[in-house]
């Protein structure tokens, strides 16, 4: 079986490692000469390499595990180094689009293999046994694709994933995961909860009551969206909910609603995004977040509850 080595040990990549490592797959991690993370890696019995040393060189493929922004700059420096033909698998899209590396390094071999999930629930799903989905594709892989797609399926079983991988493109698995960020999971759901959260405990909810209602009750609820299907999740709810839910769907999901969601798609086709996050500092951008958070109400909230004992 190929190996396969993970650059970085971050989000993704500390899931990959671990679960192919539990499952038996031929796996390695390679970490920058002053990376913190050389000694997590080693205690948790992982192969480690350094980038660019004499031993990271050789027979099988390399996943780009660090941030988007910095696989131009590992692609820089060791693309040249890299035998001919050697496979780079991307987890995202959107870095090979913006860059055009499959343009830039035609001697390699550009793979798109996505698992639809956050780092943290790659590996706890894969302990659990839960379900967990992937997406690829081979549109800038040249040659035959029969060997790489079953050692494809071979990596994402050993991933854990049990639903797919279903092929799509570079371009429509990077629309879609942007799209989906900006409009429901990193915008809608939490900001649409905090605001909620706020307007409980002002009309004088008590902020633990306020807390399960808005966002911890939010993952019991989409765990039975995700388990039962939309219409069965409609059917599982009580009258009081089902009314309530058709009156919020009528107020909220106006036509103002639908345009709003759709510019923000338009802008992710026609470049304006991209722009904006060239632009953008990012470290500033998480800094401001994370102030927003911190000194939030519902953060503290949840700072309480989650430090106490319970019963
Ligand atoms: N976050 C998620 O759950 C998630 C979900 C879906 C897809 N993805 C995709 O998965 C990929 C990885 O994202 P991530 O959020 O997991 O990354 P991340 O946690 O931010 O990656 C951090 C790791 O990358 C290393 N790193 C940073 N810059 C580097 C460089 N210039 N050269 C070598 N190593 C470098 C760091 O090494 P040091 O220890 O040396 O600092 C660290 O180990 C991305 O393509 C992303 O779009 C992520």
């Amino acid at each position: 079986m190929m190996r396969l080595t993970i650059i970085g040990f971050g989000n993704q990549a500390k899931s990959w490692a671990l679960n192919l490592k539990d499952s038996g797959f031929p796996v390695r991690v390679a970490l920058r000469p002053d990376s913190s993370s050389f000694e997590a890696a080693v205690r948790l019995g992982l192969d480690v390499v350094e980038i660019g040393s004499a031993g990271f060189y050789g027979d099988g493929a390399y996943a780009l595990l660090t941030p988007d922004l910095a696989h131009h700059e590992f692609l820089v420096a060791q693309s040249n180094l890299l035998s001919p033909g050697t496979v780079i698998l991307y987890a995202h899209g959107f870095s090979l689009l913006s860059h055009n590396f499959h343009s830039r390094y035609p001697h390699l071999q550009h793979v798109l293999f996505a698992p639809k999930s956050i780092g943290s629930e790659l590996r706890r799903q894969y302990e659990l046994k839960g379900k967990l989905g992937a997406v690829f594709s081979f549109e800038h892989f040249q040659g035959p694709t029969v060997e790489i797609e079953e050692w494809l399926r071979h990596l994402a079983r050993a991933l854990g994933i049990n639903m797919g991988p279903f092929a799509t493109s570079f371009e429509r698995e990077t629309r879609a995961d942007l799209y989906s960020e900006q409009g429901l999971l990193c915008s809608l759901v939490p900001y649409a909860a905090g605001e909620m959260f706020s307007h409980l405990v002002e009309t004088g909810a008590e902020p633990e009551l306020a807390y399960f209602e808005c966002w911890h009750e939010l993952k019991l609820v989409v765990d039975a969206m995700v388990d039962k299907g939309p219409e069965a999740f409609f059917d599982l709810i009580s009258p009081n909910a089902l009314v309530g839910s058709e009156k919020g769907y009528q107020k909220l999901i106006t036509e103002d609603f639908r345009s709003r969601l759709r510019s923000l798609l338009t802008e992710i086709q026609d470049g304006t995004f991209n722009r904006e996050l060239e632009n953008n500092n990012v470290e500033e951008t998480r800094r401001r977040i994370r102030d927003r958070w911190h000194q939030s109400p519902l953060q503290r909230t949840f700072d309480t509850i989650n430090r106490q004992d319970g019963p």
